[in-house]
């Protein structure tokens, strides 16, 4: 997604003219969302489906940008298909993630979802109970953990090794055989979800060839029909040298190739995607309140912090950053100011561990400038732990679509 830093950095000053206090925002581009949406669901090959996982960003005006135009939701969680469902009761959603318990399920079988990805035996058992007793057939994808040789890992691996997540192939003869003697479970497929943060497109190809390759071994094996294989999401954004992203246009053309030559001729493939679709639509946004040198390093105190913004800590990156010089400055006294030196930005929790850059050279940087991290439109605010110090939540903005 093309940055739109023009647009961001006029509303942040509209903002600052206007603002009483230091600043603090979370603004979302949705025009540049609705682009990038348009365009990844365009260039995926016919027989592909662009799933969004709502977990990354389960704003509103986020849903409703991508709702015209990706092919459905996937949700991880009873309150995320009730929110999905609330404002999108039409939209095709699929329901998948760890400990889904009975009331999930059974919210699952009443709640028009395309289908359920099940993550043990015990979950399939007891979805089938569930859909006997409301006299509902349900579909459902197998999530299975597979090992896979030389795997290039990613900095978070969700299977191929032992994870908490999917079916083991030790017990799939065994889910296989429940549901051959259960026809109210359709098998629709497999769901495969091994990494996130995948960088290399080619990686990413060499995988997903592999995922499909098993799942028509195993339609061989267990003399089964299979009409969908969900590919997972796990695309990522690259924080740390943002101007080498995942080269999507590499991917999608070769991936025509791959899914002609998978010999599987009626397969949908289903993508579900977060970060990849949202990150780059957001933006957060701190106003500098102090500059000091503590020891031999210098540190920048930004409005908010780690507890609206905790990706960078989670992942373990120094998150890069834009300064928006603002020119008012109100006291009798000098401004400090800091220039061609390496900072660390932080925000305004008692604890070391607020760190949102570090080590970061900045050309000029005075209290009262704006700080603006891109790429924070998933996985930001959504995975932050908001009351902590109970310090007021960042403004929400959204650049509007056009009409
Ligand atoms: C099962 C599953 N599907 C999809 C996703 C979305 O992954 P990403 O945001 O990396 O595309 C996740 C993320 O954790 C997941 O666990």
């Amino acid at each position: 997604m093309k940055l739109r830093l023009t647009e961001v950095v006029e509303k942040i000053r509209d903002l600052e003219s206007q603002a009483f206090e230091p600043l603090c925002a979370y603004i979302y581009d949705l025009p540049a969302l609705q682009q990038h949406a348009a365009y990844l669901v365009g260039t995926l090959p016919e027989s592909c489906e662009l799933f969004y996982a709502v977990k990354a960003n389960s704003d509103l005006p986020i849903l409703q940008t991508l709702a015209p135009i990706v092919a459905g939701f996937e949700v991880s969680s009873g309150g995320e298909l009730a929110w999905v469902r609330k404002y999108f009761p039409e939209k095709p959603v699929i329901f998948s993630g760890p400990g889904k318990i009975d009331q999930e399920l059974d919210q699952a079988i009443h709640q028009n979802v395309d289908c359920v990805h099940v993550e043990s035996i015990n979950e399939l058992q007891r979805l089938a109970s569930l859909s006997i007793r409301a006299e509902k057939s349900i579909s459902i994808l197998l999530r299975v953990n597979i090992a896979i040789d030389n795997l290039a890992a990613t900095t978070l691996m969700m299977g191929g090794k032992p994870t908490p997540f999917g079916i083991s192939i030790q017990d799939l003869p065994e889910c296989i055989s429940w549901i051959q003697a259960h026809p109210e479970i359709r098998l629709y497929g497999f769901h495969f979800h091994l990494l996130s943060h995948q960088l290399d497109a080619e990686a990413h190809l060499q995988l997903i060839e592999l995922y499909l390759k098993q799942a028509r071994l195993w339609c061989e094996i267990y003399g089964i029909k299979i009409n969908h294989i969900n590919v997972g999401g796990g695309i990522g954004i690259n924080y740390r040298q943002p101007e080498q992203q995942f080269d999507w246009e590499i991917f999608s053309s070769k991936l025509k190739l791959l899914l002609s030559n998978c010999g599987l001729p009626e397969i949908r493939v289903r993508f579900e995607l977060g970060r990849y679709v949202t990150a780059a639509c957001g933006y957060y946004v701190m106003q500098v309140i102090d500059i000091k040198k503590n020891f031999d390093q210098n540190f920048i105190v930004g409005r908010g912090g780690s507890h609206h913004f905790r990706t960078p800590y989670a992942q373990g990156h120094s998150h890069p950053f834009y300064v928006v010089p603002i020119n008012t400055w109100q006291y009798p006294f000098p401004r400090p100011e800091i220039s061609n030196e390496k900072v660390n930005v932080v925000g305004q929790l008692c604890t070391p561990k607020d760190l949102i850059s570090f080590d970061s050279p900045v050309i000029s940087v005075r209290c009262g400038d704006m700080l603006v991290f891109p790429y924070a439109g998933a996985y930001a605010w959504h995975i932050s732990h908001h009351d902590f110090l109970r310090h007021p939540h960042p403004q929400q903005l959204f650049l509007p679509l056009k009409e």
